[in-house]
């Protein structure tokens, strides 16, 4: 079955593009998306600063475009991999009854990085150290698939 994973995190413009843009270069094969649990930036390219950063690395991520997660996507994607506790928590809410798709945080995947979540880059500044740990989280996954 083909490889179909959703990555969440608040603005879809920062975290969650730019882990799409490494999982997908990790694993072109898979289908791959990403959307907020917000509905701030629907329809917005990825953040500047945030597409330099991953662009310098070698990763593209200017074709994308934010939306909102939905409740359809548990349909969709399996896993569905959020960035931090807080947007878990906002994917759990949206839960169909019955509904038997994984959700499990980004960091779970990054095997001794000693992190809970991705810190937001849009708060902190540090484009670069986000997207260390999104590319030890992402090969993590691409691991396990
Ligand atoms: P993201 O970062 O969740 O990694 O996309 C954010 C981007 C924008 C905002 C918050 C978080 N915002 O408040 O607009």
């Amino acid at each position: 079955m083909t490889t179909r994973i959703l990555f969440v995190c608040l603005g879809n413009i920062c975290r969650s593009p730019a882990a799409e843009g490494v999982f997908r270069a990790l694993v072109p094969e898979a289908r791959t998306d990403s959307a907020g649990t917000s509905g701030w930036h629907i329809g917005d390219p990825p953040y500047g600063p945030m597409q330099e950063a991953a662009r310098a690395r070698g990763f593209d991520i200017s074709d994308l475009r934010a939306r909102q997660f939905e409740a359809a996507d548990f349909d969709r994607f399996d896993p569905i991999v959020a960035m931090d506790a807080r947007n878990l928590r906002a994917i759990e809410a949206l839960r169909p009854a019955g509904c038997a798709t994984r959700v499990a945080l980004f960091t779970d995947y990054a095997d001794g990085a000693g992190a809970d979540h991705v810190p937001d880059p849009y708060y902190t500044r540090d484009f670069d150290g986000a997207l260390d740990l999104i590319e030890t989280c992402a090969r993590g996954l691409a691991a396990r698939l």
